[in-house]
């Protein structure tokens, strides 16, 4: 069942005094399913946020429209099974990390009875109960930001919407944000999330959408979205002499006496070459194929994006 359905949503910004018209988002379909973890991909600027703060009811649409549970947005009912995370959260710094999450419950409309426990549930499981009562312009970046992830679970909801909760952290602080939205879904829930990093990406969603420029460009599975080509072979080999010359064909990656790395942009020419030092009578260590990365698709994307579209109104 799709939790959440975009119907060509469109969000058109009036700036300045000649109200000049930017398309911040133009035309967006997607759907996401219920259990999923579908990741939001695109550079800065690419429209994430908009997109987000229309499905939130933060401001409007344009034009087209949305479905969460079904319901229209912006909708009461729905909104209630639903956790946020903005793109820059505001604190209450004085407050502790236990005080805030008590409010937010409250927001959330947590009963009073069931509210100690559901805070420090969720405080343990981002990591926080240690630091719980600790006031909040005393947390690193890192903590804040899971902070952010246990506000927006304070109400149980089943749908959780999270604005680039990986930007800002380091590595550490990254991989544990990653872990966290996978433990979202063991517990069931669904996760929309953004992201302009990529590598947080490849490992995590079932699916994602490209958005480039305020238009959607790709969506799927992400094993489906790269291409299956090979991109270059890496031969290691340990050669001297005829058996050397066989990897002649390759830009050298790395070399250390009879021991040799080299990478091929041809599949087909890196087997003639490993045939060549195999029977030259040279050993081979190592072989890798890579294939297309995320990274490498994105950047091949930005560069179709790159060239002018026809733009209406
Ligand atoms: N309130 C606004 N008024 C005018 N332009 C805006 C407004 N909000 C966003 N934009 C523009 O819309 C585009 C998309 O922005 P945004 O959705 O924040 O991108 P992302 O979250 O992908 O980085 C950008 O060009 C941005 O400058
Ligand atoms: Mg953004």
């Amino acid at each position: 069942m799709a939790i959440l359905r975009t119907e060509r949503l469109t969000k058109v910004f009036e700036v300045g005094v000649r109200l000049k018209k930017v398309t911040a988002v133009r035309d967006v379909t997607l759907s996401v399913d219920e259990g999923e973890i579908f990741g939001f991909v695109g550079p800065n600027g690419a429209g994430k946020t908009t997109t987000i703060k229309m499905l939130m009811g933060l401001i409007f649409p344009t034009s087209g429209q949305a479905f969460i549970f079904d319901a229209p947005i912006p909708s009461r009912a729905s909104k209630a099974r639903i956790g946020y995370l903005p793109e820059h959260p505001a604190w209450y710094e004085f407050l502790t990390g236990a005080e805030a999450m008590d409010l937010f419950a409250k927001l959330s409309g947590v009963p009073s009875a069931e509210r100690r426990r559901r805070c420090d549930d969720l405080l343990g499981l981002v990591g926080l109960s240690d630091a719980a009562g600790r006031q909040i312009r005393k947390y690193s970046k890192g903590m804040q930001q899971r902070l952010g992830i246990a506000q927006a679970l304070a109400g149980d909801p089943a749908f959780v919407i999270l604005d680039e909760p990986m930007s800002g952290l380091d590595p550490v602080g990254r991989k544990e944000v990653r872990d966290l939205i996978h433990e979202l879904k063991r517990r069931g829930k669904t996760v929309f999330f953004s992201t302009h990093i990529l590598p947080d990406v490849e490992s995590l969603c079932d699916r994602v959408g490209v958005i480039v420029g305020g238009t959607l460009r790709d969506v799927g599975r992400i094993g489906d979205l790269l291409s299956p080509e090979v991109k270059s072979v890496e031969v290691t080999a340990a050669a001297r002499d005829g058996a050397r010359q066989a990897l002649a064909g390759g830009r050298v990656l790395a070399e250390e006496g009879e021991r040799v790395t080299v990478s091929f942009a041809d599949a087909a020419e890196a087997d003639r070459a490993v045939r060549a030092l195999v029977a030259a009578g040279g050993e081979l260590v190592a072989l890798t194929r890579h294939r297309e990365t995320l990274e490498d698709f994105f950047v091949r994307r930005l560069g179709e994006a790159a060239v002018p579209e026809p733009r209406a109104g």
